[in-house]
């Protein structure tokens, strides 16, 4: 009888196992490879809920209701939602979805998580100026764990975008100017991001933008188009994101601009040449935001229709569109009538929808929907991630100047003036793109100094002049706007407090530079100038002899050549973060020593950009005698090279060696050099390796980094760095051979701390 009874409850519990089972198709079970899931999924699709798939909707949480949206989604005619950031609002619509739409398919929810989320850490340009790889994948790390634990599952970072124009407001979000730096630091933040496995907890899936050349823009005017050959193109401005591709990175957003002509969002050559059939891409390509809508008002696409089939020929899978209902986007208006004339043939959609929903099945949303509600909460004034910004912004920061080894400052130093319109400005501290984080955590300068010296110093703060962009910037919207500009007498009365203040102190520190939305996007300037009076200010209170430190807040280079003949110290912080005012009072009070490097050439004014180390060669020998400069009223040499910045310590170079004087083509060559701390206090160099080939089916340009390493030196101690150029390092892209060639030739090496290297070898490549 027990015996009967047991088994007729295991045949009920078989079965309804089997009911279960049975009743969630076979693309819910992870055990199936992805392929198949995707194959079973796609089998069941309508073309209506195929096109949903590719539609990528912008959802403001301040400025939109969810009842506008959540039909659509329940309906699966949105694939995505970018720019949610609470994750009560990700879980309510991601219920909308798994449980009420008819196929149950998972939202995937991006948003920019650019240099960090609920912890912002120093802005993209100062990460770069770190030439620290594990630091910056270590960051990114903490930015995809706080991010994916509120629902992100993909972040739209890195920025790979190659700059070399400091009028392009963006230059800030990405790694300078080099394609060898750009392209070390693209893959520490694809690991960062995504880890081994996007779908691990704590990570999610990269996307590197902007596909390809957004940071060539004719005269750093934003969105303007590019012009770029073909091996500038391979030498230059792709080799970020190829090495992006080789890290795995599993999205890619298509540029804003024209590139030689073609909207990128339209460009088949970028998106399926060398996307696809030259790097083997397996990811999926979003637009930029409304990028498919604008091929209309490019000129290229004949109305919004034409644009939709033309994005999508080319490459585009998912259309990223502007806040609306679901068919606000061109792909959700016009796909399924070119399905049904056949404009679109169905092979067609469905390439772009295998790979959009084999990203959602990779990044694990149909196992792991929802976010942790309670897990995300302790993203906030995480201890250690705050520990990790604040090492970050020390990391980031680079030592311009330092006369009479005013820094670190004497500790003796009892009244400080703390002066400059951004020396107290949270908002400025944080830098573009912080969008999530809550702004009263973030520490300012003055903060930061307040927090470190000893007591009895007495730290006074004084604004002196105020600034201003001369239209508001896009992200005002979310901040609201700045305060409004001061009227002459208080022009007058707070520049005069501020030199009064100075006067009466032992030492100032003065903090200049912009405020956080002059750079980023829609923040081109025609000029690098400081902005307002801060030249000015700096000048009156350079006048009262006092010991003065500049440390400077902002997102690009700026013409600081009046300031570098007569202010002794200056510390270029860019914008470095939440932790930005402690790291900056540790670095000025000795606590930690500046290692940071120039990641762009520093122009010594607006007139001399475009300005790149790796430049070609002319007729004229630039160490011929008497060869002074190349424009007759300004030097050509930059303020500062690529690859510069102090120490607290100082190092030399010594004992360059190749390892054979000849090599064969295909072979490698090791070079070495010891680098030794001949200074007092322990310190840490950035030993740089550059080339050049001296002949070959192409000019190539006067020097290209090709190895760098970091070097921890105790004072007296030496180390010997070791760089490989093989084949890789010695190959290009030549618009003689309209192909990569390495080539036998002469090459020149010479190993530094900067761009201007002298220690020099040479060696030869043979066939
Ligand atoms: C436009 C920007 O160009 C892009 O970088 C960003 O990811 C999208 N907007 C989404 O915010």
């Amino acid at each position: 009888m027990i015996l009967t009874r047991r088994l007729l409850a295991c045949v009920a519990a078989a079965l309804l196992l089997t009911n279960s089972v049975a009743a969630r198709p076979a693309y819910f079970d992870p055990s199936l490879p992805i392929d198949k899931r995707v194959d079973d999924l796609m089998s069941r699709m309508t073309v209506d809920e195929k096109i949903g798939q590719l539609n990528q909707l912008f959802y403001i949480t301040q400025f939109m209701k969810p009842e506008i949206i959540e039909p659509d989604l329940r309906e699966g005619k949105i694939g995505s939602l970018l720019f949610v950031t609470d994750p009560a609002t990700i879980n309510r619509f991601q219920k909308v979805a798994v449980e009420q739409s008819r196929l149950k398919i998972p939202l995937l929810f991006g948003f920019d998580v650019i240099h960090g989320f609920r912890t912002i850490f120093p802005v993209p340009l100062a990460l770069a100026s770190s030439w620290d790889v594990d630091l910056v994948e270590r960051v990114q790390t903490i930015a995809a764990r706080e991010a994916s634990a509120t629902g992100i599952r993909w972040t739209f970072a890195p920025m790979l975008d190659v700059a070399r124009d400091p009028r392009w407001g963006r230059i800030v979000e990405g790694a300078g100017e080099d394609p060898f730096l750009g392209a070390r630091i693209a893959a520490a933040q694809v690991r960062g991001f995504q880890g081994q496995d996007p779908a691990s907890p704590g990570r999610l899936l990269a996307c590197m933008k902007h596909f390809a050349g957004y940071g060539a823009a004719v005269g750093g005017r934003d969105y303007d188009a590019a012009y770029i050959s073909d091996a500038e193109l391979y030498n230059v401005y792709l080799p970020p994101f190829k090495a992006a591709v080789d890290a795995g990175v599993g999205s890619a957003m298509s540029a804003y601009m024209d590139l030689n002509d073609v909207p990128a969002t339209g460009n088949a050559f970028l998106l399926r040449d060398v996307l696809r059939n030259q790097w083997g891409f397996k990811g999926f390509v979003v637009s930029d935001a409304d990028a498919v809508g604008n091929l209309v008002t490019h000129g290229f696409a004949e109305d919004k229709a034409d644009a939709a089939a033309r994005a999508l020929t080319a490459g585009v899978d998912m259309e990223m569109s502007f806040p609306g209902n679901a068919v606000s986007g061109t792909y959700s208006s016009s796909l399924a009538k070119h399905v049904s004339e056949g404009r679109i043939t169905k092979a067609q959609l469905d390439e772009a929808v295998r790979r959009v929903l084999e990203a959602k099945f990779k990044a694990g949303l149909f196992e792991n929907p929802y976010a942790d509600e309670s897990r995300a909460a302790s993203m906030h004034n995480n201890p250690e991630h705050r520990k990790m910004a604040r090492i970050a912004a020390q990391r980031s920061a680079v030592l311009l100047r330092n006369e009479g080894n005013l820094l670190p400052l004497d500790p003796k130093f009892s009244s400080i003036a703390v002066i400059g319109p951004l020396a107290d400005s949270k908002r400025d501290i944080r830098g573009s793109w912080s969008l999530a984080d809550d702004m009263k955590t973030a520490v300012t300068v003055v903060e930061g100094i307040r927090a470190k010296v000893r007591s009895g110093v007495n730290v006074e703060y004084a604004p002196g002049i105020d600034i201003a962009r001369s239209y508001p910037s896009i992200f005002e919207l979310f901040f609201g706007p700045r305060p409004a500009a001061w009227n002459e007498t208080q022009r007058r009365e707070e520049f005069e407090k501020a030199v009064t203040l100075a006067r009466s102190s032992d030492v100032v520190v003065m903090v200049l530079g912009q405020h956080e939305e002059m750079s980023g996007e829609g923040a081109s300037q025609s000029t690098i100038e400081l902005p307002g009076r801060q030249r000015e200010l700096l000048e009156a209170v350079s006048a009262l002899g006092k010991p003065t430190v500049l440390v400077l807040i902002n997102g690009r280079p700026l013409d600081i050549s009046w300031a570098v003949n007569r202010v002794p110290a200056i510390l270029e912080a860019w914008h470095p973060g939440a932790e930005g005012g402690n790291a900056i009072a540790d670095l000025l009070w000795g606590d930690a020593t500046p290692v940071g490097k120039l990641p762009i050439t520093w122009p010594r004014s607006s007139g001399q950009i475009p300005l790149y180390y790796a430049r070609n060669l002319t007729q004229e020998p630039e160490n011929k005698p008497g060869f002074k400069s190349r424009y007759w009223d300004i030097a050509t040499s930059p303020l500062y090279p690529f690859g510069y910045g102090l120490s607290y310590t100082s190092f030399s170079y010594s004992n360059l060696r190749v390892s054979k004087a000849t090599a064969k083509l295909g072979e490698s060559v090791e070079v070495t050099v010891d680098v030794e701390n001949t200074g007092r206090r322990a310190g840490e160099e950035v030993a740089q390796l550059y080339i050049h080939q001296r002949s070959g089916s192409a000019s190539r340009p006067v020097r290209e980094l090709k190895g760098f390493e970091r070097v921890v030196l105790a004072p007296g101690e030496k180390k010997t760095v070791r760089f490989t150029l093989g084949k890789t390092e010695l190959t290009y892209w030549s618009s003689a051979a309209r192909g990569w060639v390495q080539e036998p030739a002469t090459f020149d090496v010479w190993a530094g701390g900067d761009s201007t290297a002298t220690l020099q070898r040479k060696f030869q490549i043979t066939r």
